[in-house]
Protein backbone atom coordinates (compact mmCIF):
# COMPACT_ATOMS: atom_id res chain seq x y z
CA UNK A 1 0.00 0.00 0.00
CA UNK A 2 2.44 2.08 -1.04
CA UNK A 3 -0.19 4.77 -2.60
CA UNK A 4 -1.13 5.81 0.33
CA UNK A 5 -0.77 9.49 1.41
CA UNK A 6 1.26 9.55 4.85
CA UNK A 7 -0.67 13.32 5.66
CA UNK A 8 -4.15 12.12 4.37
CA UNK A 9 -4.43 8.25 4.86
CA UNK A 10 -6.16 7.88 1.62
CA UNK A 11 -5.04 6.10 -1.33
CA UNK A 12 -5.15 8.65 -3.96
CA UNK A 13 -3.93 6.74 -6.93
CA UNK A 14 -7.38 4.35 -5.96
CA UNK A 15 -9.50 7.40 -5.63
CA UNK A 16 -8.55 9.03 -9.02
CA UNK A 17 -9.09 5.97 -10.63
CA UNK A 18 -12.51 5.84 -9.21
CA UNK A 19 -12.99 9.42 -10.08
CA UNK A 20 -12.04 8.04 -13.62
CA UNK A 21 -14.29 5.43 -14.12
CA UNK A 22 -17.46 6.71 -13.01
CA UNK A 23 -17.02 9.86 -14.89
CA UNK A 24 -16.20 8.22 -17.83
CA UNK A 25 -19.39 5.91 -17.36
CA UNK A 26 -21.41 9.31 -17.03
CA UNK A 27 -20.01 10.63 -20.07
CA UNK A 28 -20.93 7.91 -22.13
CA UNK A 29 -24.52 7.14 -20.31
CA UNK A 30 -25.37 11.16 -21.26
CA UNK A 31 -23.70 10.53 -24.74
CA UNK A 32 -26.46 7.55 -24.85
CA UNK A 33 -28.84 9.54 -23.93
CA UNK A 34 -28.80 12.33 -26.32
CA UNK A 35 -28.41 9.50 -29.17
CA UNK A 36 -30.88 7.22 -28.35
CA UNK A 37 -33.28 10.39 -28.10
CA UNK A 38 -32.13 11.98 -31.27
CA UNK A 39 -32.06 8.48 -32.99
CA UNK A 40 -35.75 7.50 -32.25
CA UNK A 41 -37.43 6.09 -35.13
CA UNK A 42 -40.02 8.47 -35.34
CA UNK A 43 -37.90 11.81 -35.86
CA UNK A 44 -36.62 10.10 -39.15
CA UNK A 45 -40.10 9.38 -40.45
CA UNK A 46 -40.72 12.81 -39.47
CA UNK A 47 -37.60 13.86 -41.69
CA UNK A 48 -38.56 12.00 -44.20
CA UNK A 49 -42.16 13.18 -44.16
CA UNK A 50 -41.46 16.72 -44.22
CA UNK A 51 -38.97 16.12 -46.86
CA UNK A 52 -41.99 14.66 -48.94
CA UNK A 53 -44.28 17.19 -48.12
CA UNK A 54 -41.81 20.19 -49.49
CA UNK A 55 -41.96 18.62 -52.86
CA UNK A 56 -45.06 18.40 -53.06
CA UNK A 57 -45.80 21.35 -51.59
CA UNK A 58 -42.96 22.52 -54.45
CA UNK A 59 -45.18 20.47 -57.15
CA UNK A 60 -48.27 22.06 -56.30
CA UNK A 61 -46.82 25.60 -56.15
CA UNK A 62 -45.67 24.75 -59.86
CA UNK A 63 -49.30 23.41 -60.80
CA UNK A 64 -50.95 26.57 -59.69
CA UNK A 65 -48.28 28.68 -60.81
CA UNK A 66 -48.69 27.63 -64.53
CA UNK A 67 -52.55 28.85 -64.59
CA UNK A 68 -51.91 31.38 -61.74
CA UNK A 69 -49.32 33.29 -63.78
CA UNK A 70 -51.15 33.94 -67.09
CA UNK A 71 -54.12 33.99 -65.13
CA UNK A 72 -52.98 37.07 -63.46
CA UNK A 73 -51.28 38.88 -66.34
CA UNK A 74 -54.19 38.82 -68.11
CA UNK A 75 -56.31 40.10 -65.03
CA UNK A 76 -54.12 43.03 -65.02
CA UNK A 77 -54.79 43.85 -68.49
CA UNK A 78 -58.13 44.02 -68.00
CA UNK A 79 -57.32 45.99 -64.69
CA UNK A 80 -55.46 48.48 -66.60
CA UNK A 81 -58.00 48.57 -69.36
CA UNK A 82 -60.73 48.73 -66.15
CA UNK A 83 -58.82 51.87 -64.93
CA UNK A 84 -58.29 53.55 -68.28
CA UNK A 85 -62.15 53.43 -69.25
CA UNK A 86 -62.80 54.78 -66.16
CA UNK A 87 -60.61 57.79 -65.92
CA UNK A 88 -62.59 58.04 -69.20
CA UNK A 89 -65.57 58.98 -67.09
CA UNK A 90 -63.29 60.92 -64.53
CA UNK A 91 -65.95 63.65 -64.68
CA UNK A 92 -69.07 61.92 -63.99
CA UNK A 93 -67.44 60.35 -60.76
CA UNK A 94 -66.36 63.77 -59.29
CA UNK A 95 -70.02 64.95 -60.01
CA UNK A 96 -71.21 62.09 -58.55
CA UNK A 97 -68.99 62.56 -55.41
CA UNK A 98 -70.00 65.92 -55.50
CA UNK A 99 -73.83 64.83 -55.01
CA UNK A 100 -72.98 62.61 -52.76
CA UNK A 101 -71.72 65.08 -50.50
CA UNK A 102 -74.57 67.29 -51.35
CA UNK A 103 -76.85 65.10 -50.23
CA UNK A 104 -74.85 63.73 -47.24
CA UNK A 105 -74.64 67.27 -45.83
CA UNK A 106 -78.12 68.02 -46.66
CA UNK A 107 -79.47 64.93 -44.65
CA UNK A 108 -77.13 65.95 -41.85
CA UNK A 109 -78.92 68.99 -41.62
CA UNK A 110 -82.14 67.16 -41.67
CA UNK A 111 -81.28 64.75 -39.22
CA UNK A 112 -80.52 67.29 -36.75
CA UNK A 113 -83.54 69.38 -37.29
CA UNK A 114 -85.72 66.19 -37.29
CA UNK A 115 -83.91 65.76 -33.74
CA UNK A 116 -84.51 68.92 -32.56
CA UNK A 117 -88.29 68.93 -33.91
CA UNK A 118 -88.61 65.70 -32.22
CA UNK A 119 -87.55 67.44 -28.53
CA UNK A 120 -90.09 70.00 -29.66
CA UNK A 121 -93.07 67.95 -29.70
CA UNK A 122 -92.32 66.43 -26.35
CA UNK A 123 -92.09 69.63 -25.06
CA UNK A 124 -95.35 70.88 -26.50
CA UNK A 125 -96.89 67.29 -25.17
CA UNK A 126 -95.68 68.65 -22.15
CA UNK A 127 -97.68 72.09 -21.96
CA UNK A 128 -100.46 70.80 -23.60
CA UNK A 129 -101.39 68.12 -20.93
CA UNK A 130 -100.18 71.06 -18.25
CA UNK A 131 -102.76 73.07 -19.70
CA UNK A 132 -105.47 70.06 -19.73
CA UNK A 133 -104.81 69.21 -15.69
CA UNK A 134 -105.32 72.94 -14.96
CA UNK A 135 -108.40 73.06 -16.85
CA UNK A 136 -109.83 69.88 -15.11
CA UNK A 137 -108.96 71.45 -11.97
CA UNK A 138 -110.68 74.04 -13.05
CA UNK A 139 -107.89 76.41 -11.54
CA UNK A 140 -109.06 79.64 -13.59
CA UNK A 141 -107.47 78.40 -16.78
CA UNK A 142 -109.22 79.13 -20.29
CA UNK A 143 -110.19 76.88 -22.99
CA UNK A 144 -108.36 78.65 -25.13
CA UNK A 145 -105.00 78.51 -23.63
CA UNK A 146 -104.92 74.46 -23.54
CA UNK A 147 -106.51 74.74 -27.20
CA UNK A 148 -103.66 76.90 -28.34
CA UNK A 149 -101.12 74.37 -26.45
CA UNK A 150 -102.91 71.63 -28.61
CA UNK A 151 -102.68 73.41 -31.56
CA UNK A 152 -98.70 74.09 -30.92
CA UNK A 153 -98.46 70.77 -30.62
CA UNK A 154 -99.82 70.04 -33.76
CA UNK A 155 -97.82 72.36 -35.69
CA UNK A 156 -94.35 70.18 -34.48
CA UNK A 157 -96.04 66.72 -34.86
CA UNK A 158 -96.56 67.73 -38.33
CA UNK A 159 -93.27 69.58 -38.71
CA UNK A 160 -91.78 66.26 -37.47
CA UNK A 161 -93.13 63.83 -40.35
CA UNK A 162 -92.22 66.48 -42.69
CA UNK A 163 -88.17 66.77 -42.18
CA UNK A 164 -88.62 62.83 -41.51
CA UNK A 165 -89.41 62.36 -44.96
CA UNK A 166 -86.80 65.06 -45.85
CA UNK A 167 -84.48 63.13 -44.08
CA UNK A 168 -85.30 59.71 -46.02
CA UNK A 169 -85.30 61.68 -49.13
CA UNK A 170 -82.04 62.92 -48.93
CA UNK A 171 -81.42 59.50 -48.10
CA UNK A 172 -82.25 57.89 -50.63
CA UNK A 173 -80.80 60.65 -53.18
CA UNK A 174 -77.47 60.01 -51.73
CA UNK A 175 -78.05 56.46 -51.70
CA UNK A 176 -78.83 56.60 -55.65
CA UNK A 177 -75.90 58.58 -55.94
CA UNK A 178 -73.62 56.32 -54.42
CA UNK A 179 -74.89 52.99 -56.43
CA UNK A 180 -74.14 54.98 -59.58
CA UNK A 181 -71.04 55.77 -59.12
CA UNK A 182 -70.42 52.00 -57.45
CA UNK A 183 -71.94 50.73 -60.72
CA UNK A 184 -69.03 52.76 -62.92
CA UNK A 185 -66.01 51.72 -60.30
CA UNK A 186 -67.31 48.08 -60.20
CA UNK A 187 -65.16 46.57 -63.00
CA UNK A 188 -62.14 47.67 -61.42
CA UNK A 189 -63.46 46.97 -58.24
CA UNK A 190 -64.27 43.49 -59.31
CA UNK A 191 -60.90 43.03 -60.78
CA UNK A 192 -58.75 43.79 -57.69
CA UNK A 193 -60.94 41.87 -55.76
CA UNK A 194 -59.81 38.79 -58.13
CA UNK A 195 -56.07 40.23 -58.38
CA UNK A 196 -56.33 40.02 -54.57
CA UNK A 197 -57.82 36.40 -54.48
CA UNK A 198 -55.25 34.81 -56.54
CA UNK A 199 -52.24 36.38 -54.86
CA UNK A 200 -53.43 34.66 -51.51
CA UNK A 201 -53.46 31.74 -53.01
CA UNK A 202 -49.98 32.23 -54.43
CA UNK A 203 -49.10 33.58 -51.08
CA UNK A 204 -50.18 30.34 -49.12
CA UNK A 205 -48.98 28.19 -51.39
CA UNK A 206 -45.54 29.81 -51.17
CA UNK A 207 -45.90 29.33 -47.10
CA UNK A 208 -46.40 25.87 -47.75
CA UNK A 209 -43.20 25.44 -49.26
CA UNK A 210 -41.54 27.22 -46.61
CA UNK A 211 -42.78 25.70 -43.77
CA UNK A 212 -42.12 21.95 -44.96
CA UNK A 213 -38.55 23.75 -45.87
CA UNK A 214 -36.42 20.15 -44.98
CA UNK A 215 -32.59 21.41 -45.51
CA UNK A 216 -30.78 19.48 -44.89
CA UNK A 217 -28.38 20.27 -41.92
CA UNK A 218 -30.35 22.88 -40.31
CA UNK A 219 -33.29 19.93 -39.58
CA UNK A 220 -30.65 17.96 -38.45
CA UNK A 221 -28.80 19.77 -36.39
CA UNK A 222 -32.40 21.70 -35.44
CA UNK A 223 -33.37 18.16 -34.10
CA UNK A 224 -30.73 17.62 -32.07
CA UNK A 225 -32.08 17.27 -28.05
CA UNK A 226 -32.38 20.82 -26.26
CA UNK A 227 -31.44 22.97 -29.65
CA UNK A 228 -34.89 21.03 -30.87
CA UNK A 229 -36.27 22.12 -27.51
CA UNK A 230 -35.02 25.81 -28.06
CA UNK A 231 -36.62 25.58 -31.57
CA UNK A 232 -40.05 24.33 -30.37
CA UNK A 233 -41.54 25.37 -34.09
CA UNK A 234 -39.73 22.49 -35.38
CA UNK A 235 -41.65 20.26 -33.71
CA UNK A 236 -43.94 17.76 -34.90
CA UNK A 237 -45.12 18.98 -38.12
CA UNK A 238 -47.04 15.93 -39.18
CA UNK A 239 -50.82 15.44 -38.23
CA UNK A 240 -51.40 13.74 -34.89
CA UNK A 241 -53.65 12.25 -32.84
CA UNK A 242 -53.95 13.37 -29.51
CA UNK A 243 -54.52 9.87 -27.99
CA UNK A 244 -51.14 8.97 -28.95
CA UNK A 245 -48.79 10.09 -26.94
CA UNK A 246 -44.99 10.35 -26.81
CA UNK A 247 -42.33 11.32 -24.06
CA UNK A 248 -40.54 14.40 -25.57
CA UNK A 249 -38.48 16.46 -23.09
CA UNK A 250 -40.45 15.89 -19.78
CA UNK A 251 -43.73 16.13 -21.90
CA UNK A 252 -46.05 14.33 -23.53
CA UNK A 253 -46.67 15.06 -26.73
CA UNK A 254 -48.90 13.85 -29.71
CA UNK A 255 -47.12 10.89 -31.79
CA UNK A 256 -47.08 11.39 -35.10
CA UNK A 257 -49.72 9.61 -37.05
CA UNK A 258 -48.70 8.41 -40.09
CA UNK A 259 -49.43 4.85 -41.28
CA UNK A 260 -45.93 3.83 -41.00
CA UNK A 261 -45.31 4.80 -37.17
CA UNK A 262 -47.42 1.79 -36.70
CA UNK A 263 -47.63 -0.55 -39.73
CA UNK A 264 -43.52 -0.09 -40.54
CA UNK A 265 -41.62 -2.35 -42.56
CA UNK A 266 -40.81 -5.10 -42.95
CA UNK A 267 -43.98 -6.97 -41.96
CA UNK A 268 -45.95 -3.52 -42.00
CA UNK A 269 -46.65 -3.81 -38.09
CA UNK A 270 -45.07 -2.09 -34.74
CA UNK A 271 -46.35 -5.10 -33.00
CA UNK A 272 -48.33 -2.52 -30.76
CA UNK A 273 -51.32 -2.14 -29.43
CA UNK A 274 -53.37 0.68 -30.19
CA UNK A 275 -56.92 2.26 -29.88
CA UNK A 276 -57.77 3.54 -33.62
CA UNK A 277 -61.32 4.00 -33.05
CA UNK A 278 -62.35 0.53 -34.68
CA UNK A 279 -64.19 -0.67 -31.65
CA UNK A 280 -67.73 -1.92 -31.41
CA UNK A 281 -69.92 -0.71 -28.14
CA UNK A 282 -69.53 -4.29 -27.40
CA UNK A 283 -65.73 -4.78 -27.29
CA UNK A 284 -64.36 -4.63 -23.82
CA UNK A 285 -60.82 -3.50 -25.07
CA UNK A 286 -60.54 -0.17 -27.50
CA UNK A 287 -56.87 -1.45 -28.19
CA UNK A 288 -56.20 -3.86 -30.97
CA UNK A 289 -52.94 -5.36 -31.69
CA UNK A 290 -51.68 -3.64 -35.16
CA UNK A 291 -51.84 -6.09 -37.51
CA UNK A 292 -49.28 -7.29 -40.21
CA UNK A 293 -50.42 -5.43 -43.87
CA UNK A 294 -48.29 -8.43 -45.73
CA UNK A 295 -50.94 -10.18 -48.30
CA UNK A 296 -53.39 -7.48 -47.03
CA UNK A 297 -55.83 -7.76 -49.51
CA UNK A 298 -56.48 -11.45 -50.04
CA UNK A 299 -57.28 -11.12 -45.95
CA UNK A 300 -60.94 -9.49 -46.36
CA UNK A 301 -63.09 -9.14 -43.97
CA UNK A 302 -61.08 -6.23 -42.54
CA UNK A 303 -60.26 -4.92 -38.65
CA UNK A 304 -60.71 -7.15 -35.63
CA UNK A 305 -64.36 -8.34 -36.36
CA UNK A 306 -64.29 -8.01 -40.30
CA UNK A 307 -67.01 -5.50 -40.31
CA UNK A 308 -65.09 -3.81 -43.16
CA UNK A 309 -65.80 -5.92 -46.02
CA UNK A 310 -63.63 -3.60 -48.55
CA UNK A 311 -60.55 -1.74 -48.03
CA UNK A 312 -62.04 0.90 -48.67
CA UNK A 313 -64.36 1.25 -45.70
CA UNK A 314 -61.68 0.79 -43.39
CA UNK A 315 -61.59 4.68 -43.46
CA UNK A 316 -64.75 5.67 -45.62
CA UNK A 317 -66.85 4.44 -43.01
CA UNK A 318 -64.47 3.30 -39.84
CA UNK A 319 -62.74 6.58 -40.13
CA UNK A 320 -64.58 9.06 -39.39
CA UNK A 321 -62.80 10.65 -36.47
CA UNK A 322 -59.28 10.10 -38.50
CA UNK A 323 -58.25 7.65 -35.66
CA UNK A 324 -56.81 5.57 -37.42
CA UNK A 325 -54.45 7.32 -39.60
CA UNK A 326 -55.46 10.67 -41.12
CA UNK A 327 -57.94 10.49 -44.27
CA UNK A 328 -59.97 13.44 -44.34
CA UNK A 329 -57.22 15.12 -46.33
CA UNK A 330 -57.31 11.99 -48.67
CA UNK A 331 -59.45 12.75 -52.03
CA UNK A 332 -61.11 9.71 -53.60
CA UNK A 333 -58.27 9.32 -55.93
CA UNK A 334 -55.56 9.42 -52.97
CA UNK A 335 -57.56 6.64 -51.56
CA UNK A 336 -57.73 4.69 -54.35
CA UNK A 337 -54.05 5.42 -54.61
CA UNK A 338 -53.45 4.08 -51.05
CA UNK A 339 -55.67 0.80 -52.25
CA UNK A 340 -53.85 -0.17 -54.88
CA UNK A 341 -50.64 0.30 -53.28
CA UNK A 342 -52.20 -2.03 -49.78
CA UNK A 343 -52.75 -4.33 -52.51
CA UNK A 344 -48.79 -4.48 -53.75
CA UNK A 345 -48.00 -5.66 -50.00
C1 LIG B 1 -52.28 4.43 -34.43
C2 LIG B 1 -51.68 3.34 -35.13
C3 LIG B 1 -52.18 3.11 -36.54
C4 LIG B 1 -52.09 3.96 -37.59
C5 LIG B 1 -51.57 5.39 -37.60
C6 LIG B 1 -52.61 3.26 -38.72
N1 LIG B 1 -53.00 1.99 -38.36
FE1 LIG B 1 -53.77 0.59 -39.56
N2 LIG B 1 -54.24 -0.50 -37.97
C7 LIG B 1 -53.89 -0.23 -36.66
C8 LIG B 1 -54.57 -1.16 -35.78
C9 LIG B 1 -54.45 -1.18 -34.26
C10 LIG B 1 -55.36 -1.98 -36.60
C11 LIG B 1 -56.30 -3.08 -36.15
C12 LIG B 1 -57.67 -2.49 -35.92
C13 LIG B 1 -58.73 -3.54 -35.72
O1 LIG B 1 -58.44 -4.72 -35.89
O2 LIG B 1 -59.85 -3.15 -35.40
C14 LIG B 1 -55.12 -1.54 -37.97
C15 LIG B 1 -55.68 -2.14 -39.08
C16 LIG B 1 -55.33 -1.84 -40.37
C17 LIG B 1 -55.75 -2.55 -41.54
C18 LIG B 1 -56.65 -3.78 -41.55
C19 LIG B 1 -55.83 -5.01 -41.58
C20 LIG B 1 -56.67 -6.24 -41.37
O3 LIG B 1 -56.19 -7.29 -41.75
O4 LIG B 1 -57.76 -6.13 -40.79
C21 LIG B 1 -55.20 -1.95 -42.62
C22 LIG B 1 -55.35 -2.34 -44.08
C23 LIG B 1 -54.46 -0.82 -42.12
N3 LIG B 1 -54.54 -0.79 -40.77
C24 LIG B 1 -53.76 0.08 -42.90
C25 LIG B 1 -53.40 1.33 -42.46
C26 LIG B 1 -53.10 2.47 -43.29
C27 LIG B 1 -53.07 2.43 -44.82
C28 LIG B 1 -52.86 3.50 -42.48
C29 LIG B 1 -52.60 4.97 -42.88
C30 LIG B 1 -53.70 5.59 -43.55
C31 LIG B 1 -52.96 3.02 -41.14
N4 LIG B 1 -53.30 1.72 -41.15
C32 LIG B 1 -52.69 3.79 -40.00
C33 LIG B 1 -53.04 0.78 -36.27
C34 LIG B 1 -52.76 1.88 -37.03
Amino acid sequence: MKAIDPETHYNIIGLHRQMFFWSALLLVTVVWMFWADYDREWKKYQVEFLDKEHQKAQDAKKQASGTIDPEMASLQTQLADAEGALKLKQDELTKLAKEIDTHEALRFRKNGEFLDADQQVKSAKYFWDEAEHELLQAKGASRAHADAAKEKYDLWVKTLGDLKVEVEEAQAAKDVASAQKKALEKPVLDLKDKIDALALALAKLDKRVQDTDNEYWANRVRRIPFVEMLNPDIKIKQVQVDSLLDDYYFAKVPHVDRCITCHPPPKFTSQRKFDVGSSSPTDDNKEFDTPQLLNVYQSAPYLHDGKATTLEEIWTRFNARDTHGISVDLSKADLNDLIEYLKTL
